[in-house]
């Protein structure tokens, strides 16, 4: 074997040794794998399921919210949400008909809503404004008119 072979082979196979390693950390001790085991939910059932029933904003602690939220075209349900500066809220989320985005412009939060599955998002609200809301996946003719907002007070 060359010389210059050997030398890259070594390189090549410490990268994916580094690689694998850095995922590894990054799925088991960051907890950032991706999501297994996720709840489910009978997208046709959704009006009588325990949780999405009654979609709204629900205070479960101090500064703390729950929101349960539904998507369908074209909607968000709940939606032009208010709540107080500082508070940590839950997003639980799902579809009654295809897939949906949930961005928040200006933050992170950005997840994709399927029907038959439950989404759960928290962000912490610090700063007041006016936060839009918007679905990022392509659901059909209206899709462009699918936003609503938080309003942060
Ligand atoms: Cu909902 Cu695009």
């Amino acid at each position: 074997m060359l010389k210059h072979e050997k030398i890259w082979l070594t390189v090549s196979s410490v990268m994916i040794i580094g690689f694998m390693i850095a995922t590894g950390i990054q799925t088991f001790a960051f907890g950032m794998g991706p999501p297994s085991e996720t709840e489910r939910v009978d997208p046709q059932k959704v009006d009588e399921h325990e949780v999405f029933s009654e979609p709204g904003v629900y205070e479960v602690g101090e500064n703390k919210y729950e929101v349960v939220m539904t998507l369908e075209i074209f909607s968000f349900n709940p939606g032009d949400i208010e709540i107080p500066a500082g508070s940590e809220v839950t997003f639980k989320m799902t579809s009654k008909d295809v897939t949906h985005g949930f961005q928040i412009a200006g933050t992170n939060v950005n997840a994709m809503v399927m029907p038959g599955y439950i989404q759960t998002i928290t962000q912490t609200f610090d700063e007041p404004g006016e936060y839009l809301i918007l679905c990022n996946e392509y659901c059909g003719s209206g899709h462009q008119l699918m936003a609503t907002t938080i309003t942060v007070v």
